[in-house]
């Protein structure tokens, strides 16, 4: 399988980078484990690639061992209830990515009998597997030769073949490198390796060329562009949306939430009843609030910042005398409520409070 001339063919120069700087990670193999036979579990490789999209390896670490002691196997998550795959998510950030997974961990189990097949076209039938998943999931649960690209493996293409086109018109011929470069052997650990070189080594600033297994092959570095590249379109900037929402609680300790609509912004998620978000310039929105009550308002506000908008949020807050009926949601008893199970928008508002 290996390149027998005296210099590596660049796959084997990563990969052998890889054997000896392989990041540890709770869901990963090691390239020597892997040599001897031991195989990933796809349970843990789809669920550690579905939370890495958007999210750093560091903060998915926390999240990964959490869900795997609370949910060991894929049969173990598609069985839990909704809500608490729901709480187990708060904080990750981009939703929707949690209600597919709980779809895709019941479609798995109803049509592959509990396994994920080995197949990238099956793997793209399911439930919030996009074409990067079905590639990442293909090539390190399954060794089979399909290419990742992600943010790290554009930004080392783009340098070791000088590419000037901005992103994101750049991705077909990113892609197309990339595709160009995938070995049909060691494919699980070259889709690692070459994620690795991008986070550790080809980084966005300040890339450490001198000690890279690319760097006499890399067209960026003898150009000196490397700290260039990629190149990228200018952000449009963000517009600010307003909105408030309502913390009542009774005498008993209680809170009043709301599960929030599955469609939409945090779907399915638990939240403080409270307006509509939108883009005031005079008056702030008040909505109305889910009870009738003495509202005060908070000193401060909170301030988060999603990926198309940022947010500005009055706080009421409200102490409830007897046993009232809300207009709107339930109320959540203090045994029961775990303020790490609200998204981090609706948790800084519970904050503002405290
Ligand atoms: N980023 C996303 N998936 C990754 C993986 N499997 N290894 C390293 N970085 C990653």
């Amino acid at each position: 399988m290996r390149d027998t001339a005296a210099t590596c063919s660049l796959p084997d120069s990563l990969l052998d980078w890889y054997d000896t700087h392989a990041r540890i990670m709770p869901w990963r193999v090691s390239p020597a484990d892997r040599a001897a036979g031991v195989r990933p579990d796809p349970y843990r490789i789809w669920l550690s690639e579905v939370m890495l999209q958007q999210t750093t390896v560091a903060t998915v670490r926390e999240y990964f061992q959490r869900f795997t002691s609370r949910w060991p196997t894929l049969q173990d998550l598609a069985a839990a209830p909704d809500a608490d795959v729901m709480g187990e998510w708060a904080g990750l950030g981009y939703y929707a990515r949690a209600r597919n997974l709980l779809k895709c961990a019941r479609a798995v189990v109803e049509q592959h009998n509990g396994q994920f097949p080995a197949d990238h076209a099956a793997l793209l039938k399911l439930p919030g597997i996009g074409p990067y998943t079905a590639s990442a999931v293909s090539s390190i649960a399954f060794d089979l030769p399909y290419t990742v690209l992600d943010g790290n493996v554009e930004r080392v293409m783009a340098r070791l073949h000088d590419i000037h086109t901005p992103l994101p018109a750049a991705k077909p011929e990113l892609m197309a490198k990339a595709q160009a470069l995938t070995p049909s052997y060691r494919s699980g650990d070259y889709a690692q390796a070459i994620m690795d070189l991008g986070a550790t080594i080809c980084t966005p600033k300040s890339p450490a060329c001198g000690i890279c297994p690319w760097r006499e092959p890399c067209l960026a570095r003898k150009m000196g562009t490397a700290a260039e590249l990629p190149r990228k379109l200018p952000k449009k900037a963000k517009p600010i949306r307003h909105g408030t929402v309502y913390l009542a609680r009774r005498e008993d300790g209680a809170w009043l939430l709301e599960t929030r609509p599955d469609k939409g912004l945090l779907g399915g998620m638990l939240g403080w009843p409270g307006s509509d978000w939108v883009d005031a310039t005079g008056s702030r929105p008040a909505g109305r609030a889910p009870i009738e009550a003495q509202w005060h308002e908070a000193a401060g506000e909170v301030r988060h910042t999603f990926t198309h908008f940022h947010l500005m949020l009055t706080v009421m807050r409200a102490d409830l005398a007897g046993d009232p009926t809300p207009e709107t949601g339930r109320f959540i008893p203090v045994s029961d409520f775990r303020p790490s199970d609200l998204p981090t928008v609706m948790r800084k508002a519970f904050d503002l409070i405290q």
